[in-house]
């Protein structure tokens, strides 16, 4: 196992002092931190002590096997109501999320791209992205989402169910875009598309990358993931089992055996 395999705290011994969310990179505190995890689903104790954290324009490939406890993570980070965050702090730019609903997590930036992607019926691609922008704090003009999504732009008056996965992928996408976000969590961007459009949702995915947006990319994709990604994490029983960067998972075949089933 690598020497930089992440040592979970236990319940209980928690430090919480603001040391814990120093970075390798100096003395600046992580943009993102989550720290020390706790989450449940009724009885069901599944994220149990997740600490990471993601610098300012990163790019993290949050990994594991099925049932690992991606989807839990990133739901117990946007403060959706399942799961139920027992315990641990979770910090974007200065602001305690772990103290905020996730209205208000989302007011203060953090944006979930769930795996179904959450397509409205009954609105058009233009009424979706307008309904994203309804209140403050919103993001990109349409105008500059249409730019960056040129079959959003053609598409723009058909009703957004009738879109293809591919385009509804990019619709949920555009839309967190279109709000004022800080932290873009994706889950299972890929999932159930053709390798063609996988192909152009990863060209979209290295536009954002470049645009400097931080993010939180989960996929069963692992390859595709780590990629596009700076750094990894990888989930294991709810249990971070590795923390380092995205390269070192490429090259180290033992780890994506044993976790990633590659
Ligand atoms: N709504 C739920 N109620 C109870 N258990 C759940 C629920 N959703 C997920 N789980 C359980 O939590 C564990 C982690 O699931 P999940 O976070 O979806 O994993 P992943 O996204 O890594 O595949 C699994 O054992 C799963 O069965
Ligand atoms: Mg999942």
């Amino acid at each position: 196992m690598s020497e930089k395999e992440h040592v979970v705290g236990d319940i209980g011994a928690v430090d919480i002092s603001r040391k814990s969310h120093i970075t390798s990179m100096g003395n600046a505190p992580a943009y993102f931190s989550a720290w020390d995890l706790h989450s449940y689903y009724g009885e069901s104790y599944i994220v149990q002590g997740v600490s990471f954290d993601v610098r300012e324009g990163e790019i993290l490939a949050l990994l594991g096997r099925n049932g690992a406890g991606k989807t839990s993570t990133l739901r117990s980070i946007s403060r959706t109501d399942t799961p139920q965050l027992h315990h641990g702090e979770i910090w974007l730019d200065h602001q305690p999320i772990h103290s905020m609903k996730s209205f208000r997590a989302a007011q203060n930036g953090i944006a979930l791209v769930q795996e179904d992607r959450r397509i409205i019926p009954g609105l058009s691609v233009e009424q979706s992205l307008e309904l994203a922008q309804i209140a403050e704090p919103v993001g990109w003009a349409r105008e500059r989402i249409y730019e960056h999504f040129p079959r959003l732009a053609e598409r723009r008056k058909q009703e957004a169910v009738t879109l293809s996965g591919g385009e509804q992928q990019m619709l949920a996408v555009a839309r967190a875009l279109a709000r004022d976000v800080k932290l873009l969590l994706l889950d299972e961007p890929y999932e159930g598309l053709a390798p063609v459009i996988v192909q152009e949702i990863e060209r979209i995915l290295e536009s954002i990358r470049e645009l400097g947006m931080t993010t939180i990319i989960v996929e069963q994709n692992a390859v595709a993931a780590l990629k596009l990604s700076d750094r990894a994490v990888i989930l294991d029983m709810g249990k971070v089992v590795f923390d380092g960067a995205a390269q070192e998972v490429l090259d180290n075949n033992e780890l994506r055996e044993e976790y990633l089933a590659i």
